[in-house]
């Protein structure tokens, strides 16, 4: 059962649900209820890693009670197929401000192979901040590259190509309000 099929490029696109737009706001819920735990009393700057983390960051910042957050936004791309990493990470946007002796927490949508977030974590220790953690909304273990430390994870998933929630494929899909796989067809 497909719950979104489109004809691209002589294609069928077909989307299925894995988490629904209710899964991902309960699990937000119980995230921010967890980080505004742990960061308690202290100052926050939330780092958002575009493109693919907007909706996630948006709704995680809100369901966070942490007076002392900040927000601030980095761009990374790596080059590669459409739905596999070559592993070569580049930098595309910078914070706009210092994170010297703050607490850094970044809001990614997926770790995959992991080395964007490894690429990350080796980028920002030079800028020397209290500390820094990474939340993402989902995890692939299958892929696994390289071990980095994940703090908070969304939902850990299967090693399936999904779409939707930030999540793309070439561009495409990142404004759906639910995660689901994609399959291709052809016509
Ligand atoms: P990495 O393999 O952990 O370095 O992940 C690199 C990037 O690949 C992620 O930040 C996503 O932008 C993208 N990516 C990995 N898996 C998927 C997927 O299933 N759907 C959409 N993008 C993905």
């Amino acid at each position: 059962m497909s719950d979104l099929v489109t004809e691209y490029n002589g294609r069928l696109e077909k989307v299925t649900t894995m988490f629904t737009a209710e899964q991902i706001q309960a699990r937000i819920k119980a995230l921010g209820e967890e980080i505004s735990r742990d960061y308690q009393g202290k100052e926050v700057v939330a780092v958002a890693v575009l493109k693919g983390s907007v909706p996630f960051f948006a709704d995680l910042i809100r369901a966070m009670e942490l007076p002392g957050l900040s927000c601030d936004f980095l761009g990374l791309s790596s080059y590669g197929s459409r739905t596999e990493t070559s592993g070569v990470v580049r930098l595309t946007s910078d914070l706009s401000r210092p994170v010297v002796d703050k607490h850094v927490l970044v809001i990614e949508d997926i770790v995959d192979t992991g080395l964007t977030m490894q690429y990350l974590l080796e980028n920002l220790a030079t800028r020397k901040p209290a500390s820094v953690r990474i939340c993402t909304l989902l995890h692939k273990p299958a892929n696994e590259r390289v071990s980095v430390p994940l703090d908070y994870i969304g939902f850990t998933i299967e090693n399936e190509f999904v779409v939707g929630y930030g999540l793309d494929y070439d561009e495409r899909y990142r404004q759906l309000p639910f995660i689901g796989v994609m399959r291709f067809e052809d016509l």
